[in-house]
């Protein structure tokens, strides 16, 4: 039978990974998850529990243990990356910028070097900047690389609307666009339900909402959840699964994702996130959601804070990202022997 198991790659077993792989384990999406992170008995124990959570799951799925052994990541059809030291964003998203780029130039050109024909979903903050510099180290096209990007802001803004007007989050229609960060927008004068404007309903109360008051509840979610936490996990890791499965399913399915502008909404060279459709080809098309002058004008300031923030980082060739040094831990010859 020309069955093709679903083989997901993982960077970085902290805290969204281990839920990312549970997601993808319990939803049945993944056969086969390939794990890595520099903190040895953190991943051994990631591992053996995510083993045993899979008696539980669909069908079966097997969780392997691959250190910092980046190129065996190359089989997989998507590559995760959720590496990171998320208390450098205590302050700002922005503070884990020089840790995430340089794990990220750890991995992504050994992972090319090995022959990666697949996608990557980028997690790491600050989500646009390292997306646009795996991609930029990948040697793929742009479509096979995005970030999470809005996509969870999105939830949270969807969120917002669902609580107050008591509806599923599935009718209504409304993005976060820009940075995954503080200068992120609402699309607000797009928010829609059964095809009518928000802003056209107004006059039933149910649906009578500040829009100011929205998209600032959806932007600060990650701050109150990290408030109380020091991380946030769940929505991240399934806005992350979310994107795999519209990948590996071939759902053609619209998302809002970082992913690189080349031209829409008079944006170029940069990733941000926007409305698109992905499916097996990864971002098949960027879409232009209609925003009035104001929206606009904030969508095109938080691209300036992206390229600001790309343009901190230090020069680094693609050449040396393919021979980065290979550090395995002690017991990796251990793990490589059961293997
Ligand atoms: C968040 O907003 C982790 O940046 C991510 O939850």
């Amino acid at each position: 039978m020309g069955y093709h198991p679903v083989s997901i790659g993982i960077i970085g077993m902290g805290h969204v990974g281990p839920h990312a792989a549970n997601s993808l384990i319990l939803q049945g999406i993944a056969d086969e998850i390939l794990v890595c992170d520099e903190n040895e008995d953190k991943l051994r124990a990631e591992v053996q529990d995510l083993n045993d959570s899979t008696v539980f799951a669909p069908h079966r799925a097997v969780i392997t243990n691959c250190h910092t052994d980046y190129e065996k990541l190359a089989q997989c059809d998507v590559i995760i990356n959720a590496s990171g030291q998320v208390t450098l964003s205590a302050i700002s998203r922005t503070g884990e910028l020089f840790k995430s780029v340089d794990d990220a130039r750890l991995f992504a050109g050994r992972i090319a070097a090995a022959g990666f024909t697949g996608y990557y979903v980028n997690v790491t903050n600050p989500c646009d900047v390292v997306a646009r510099e795996i991609f930029r180290l990948s040697g793929l096209p742009s479509s096979h690389v995005m970030g999470t990007g809005t996509c969870l802001d999105s939830a949270r803004l969807r969120t917002v609307i669902a609580l107050k007007t008591q509806l599923a989050p599935e009718s209504i229609q409304a993005y976060m666009v820009g940075e995954h960060g503080n200068s992120q927008i609402a699309a607000w004068s797009s928010v829609s339900i059964a095809g009518k404007l928000l802003n056209e309903l107004s006059d039933n109360p149910r649906f009578a909402m500040d829009g100011a008051e929205a998209e600032s509840l959806a932007r600060k979610g990650g701050y109150i959840a990290y408030h109380g936490k020091q991380r946030t996990e769940y929505a991240i890791a399934n806005a992350a699964t979310r994107i795999v499965r519209a990948i590996v399913h071939d759902e053609k399915v619209v998302l809002a994702a970082s992913v690189q502008l080349n031209g829409a909404y008079g944006q170029k060279g940069l990733f941000a996130s926007v409305p698109c459709i992905i499916g097996k080809d990864g971002v098949e098309e960027v879409l232009e959601i209609d925003m009035n002058d104001v929206e606009k004008q904030g969508f095109a300031d938080s691209c300036d804070v992206i390229r600001g923030n790309f343009e901190k980082l230090a020069p680094f060739s693609v050449e040396s990202s393919r021979t980065m040094p290979i550090v395995l831990p002690k017991h990796a010859e251990d793990d490589r022997r059961l293997d």
